[in-house]
């Protein structure tokens, strides 16, 4: 996955006359603090130079997470296009931008960041992106005192490892009551991140929502600790990219998991695949997050006929369905 043409060329302008040296410091600082998952008062994104080593180094995986995030939401919900956006802890505005990447007919965003560099860069790339109407809010997301206005879909996308573990729950409900439709959750793809959209999803359920995806289903979670659940989207590395992080693979792997839950059921599917299918001679073995609430391996053999073609052709975040004929997933 890459960046959308308009966004990349946005980036490449903003990032032209920054020295290499200066991105790859601040670049590598980031990194420590994103991998310590540091709390210590400062927001990792308080400079402009933190603000472009972001966009040159983090901002094409996170785009590409949460890009792949709303596929499987706009899968679920074909009828689902929002009008209206409010994404907290906007950073560049990267949500904005997957959502008009993925809802043509976003018309109005709200985008709350208390970083003024990222807000001042998040600006600069929405230049592009003329068919939106762009406001951008100076706020704290924890303030409970700030006014954030309703919307059809409602973002959270790699913050909650910023902010104090206590303030999610009240976040998370006041981010619902402001949900006209959808609320999507998004966070690195590790088992702390899994932790954190874990009790997101169970709070959502005890608040009435449907989840829309990943999960084929309302019920608790079957994985338990050290198992967790992730995806993973493959980015296409931009030459200054691998310069800013001294790479020599032209891409990466972001991980990433996320929750979206909303005030209409989805359309359900039968399975999820939820690791990286593993193909033998004549079989091939899925790990499958069932409708009816189970979690467990699946080997399809050659011998099953169709199901195996529809096995074979099955990656990693796919829904699978099986056809009765070949036994449901649960
Ligand atoms: C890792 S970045 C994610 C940016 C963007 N959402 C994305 O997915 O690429 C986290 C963002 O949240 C912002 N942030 C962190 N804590 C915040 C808070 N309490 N209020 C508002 N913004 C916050 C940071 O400044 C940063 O821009």
């Amino acid at each position: 996955m890459e960046l959308p043409a308009p966004l990349r060329l946005a980036v490449d302008r903003y990032l032209e006359d920054t020295p290499l040296g200066d991105l790859k410091r601040a670049s590598a600082l980031l990194s420590s603090r994103y991998r310590a998952e540091l709390r210590d008062g400062r927001l990792h994104l308080d400079d402009v130079l933190a603000v472009k080593a972001y966009l040159a180094a983090r901002l094409p995986a996170t785009y590409a997470a949460v890009r792949a995030s709303f596929s499987m939401v706009a899968a679920g919900r074909p009828d689902f296009s929002p009008a209206t956006l409010l994404d907290l802890g906007a950073g560049p505005g990267t949500a904005m931008w997957a959502s008009a990447d993925c809802w043509p007919g976003l018309g109005e965003a709200t985008l709350v960041e208390a970083s003024a560099a990222a807000r001042s860069a998040g600006a600069k790339l929405a230049r592009s992106l003329a068919s939106i109407d762009v406001r951008w809010l100076d706020a704290d997301v924890g303030r409970v005192a700030t006014v954030f206005p309703a919307a059809d879909l409602v973002t959270l996308s790699y913050v909650l490892d910023e902010l104090d573990p206590a303030a999610t729950g009240p976040l998370v409900e006041r981010l619902w009551s402001l949900a006209r439709d959808m609320l999507v959750v998004i966070e690195p793809g590790t088992p702390a991140g899994w932790e954190r959209i874990l009790a997101v999803r169970a709070q959502l359920v005890r608040l009435g929502a449907h989840i829309a995806a990943p999960c084929p289903h309302d019920r608790p979670c079957p994985l338990a600790a050290p198992d967790w659940c992730h995806f993973s989207r493959r980015v296409a590395r931009s030459r200054l990219h691998r310069l800013t992080k001294e790479a020599d693979v032209p891409w990466e792997d972001e991980k990433f998991i996320f929750v979206a839950a909303s005030r209409h059921p989805a359309q359900r599917i039968s399975a999820r695949v939820i690791a990286p299918p593993r193909q033998a001679k004549g079989m091939v073995t899925l790990k499958l997050c069932n409708v009816g609430g189970s979690a467990g391996q699946r080997v399809v053999s050659r011998r099953e006929g169709e199901a195996f073609r529809i096995a074979r052709r099955l990656d990693w975040g796919d829904s699978a369905h099986f056809g009765k004929e070949s036994g449901a997933a649960d």
